[in-house]
């Protein structure tokens, strides 16, 4: 009998002991397996950096608005450019607006005539047509972007992440 009850306890202590090293194991596993995962992120939020704006023709002359990417792209003639249409004071979309008559600005520096500007409804900060502000709070100007042809489709594409000056412009 004696012996029989110290077999069922060295059983027990056995299983219990079996039993404590594979839940941690488990819970090791788990542990780990849950910091690998996040590394990996669910969802990628960032917005593409290049994008499709259409074809060259497909676009009308003078400011074009496409929304969903919040750009003005600009055609003159068989030339093209683009800007930026967020705010820089706080991100609000700016409106392009054409002026009642031609100005004479200076913009760096030299003499220019305009025909638009670009307006923010939130704080009313005022840009020139070159992005350059002359009102408001907005605290740089409106970025350029580089822009190219697609080999595969004609289309314009848009690389917000390269920065170009203001009078660059892609020839079709
Ligand atoms: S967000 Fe444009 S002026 Fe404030």
């Amino acid at each position: 009998m004696a012996n029989e009850e110290r077999e069922f306890k060295r059983d027990r202590r056995s299983f219990l002991g079996k039993l404590t090293l594979g839940l941690f194991g488990i819970g090791i596993v788990g542990q780990g397996w849950t910091y690998l995962r996040a590394l990996v992120p669910n969802i990628l939020y960032e917005p593409p950096v290049k994008f499709k704006v259409g074809r060259p023709e497909e676009l009308a002359e003078g400011v074009n608005f496409i929304e969903t990417q919040r750009v003005f792209i600009i055609k003159e003639g068989s030339q093209y450019s683009c800007i930026s249409a967020k705010c820089t004071h706080l991100g609000c979309t700016v409106k392009s607006v054409s002026l009642d008559h031609e100005q004479t600005v200076k913009i760096g520096g030299k003499e220019v005539t305009v025909n638009s500007e670009f307006l923010c409804p939130c704080h009313g900060s005022k840009f020139r047509q070159d992005g350059s502000p002359y009102s408001g709070p907005a605290p740089t100007p409106l970025p350029w972007f580089k822009m190219e042809i697609a080999p595969e489709d004609g289309q314009l594409v848009v690389d917000v992440s390269s920065a170009v000056d203001s009078d660059i412009r892609l020839k079709v």
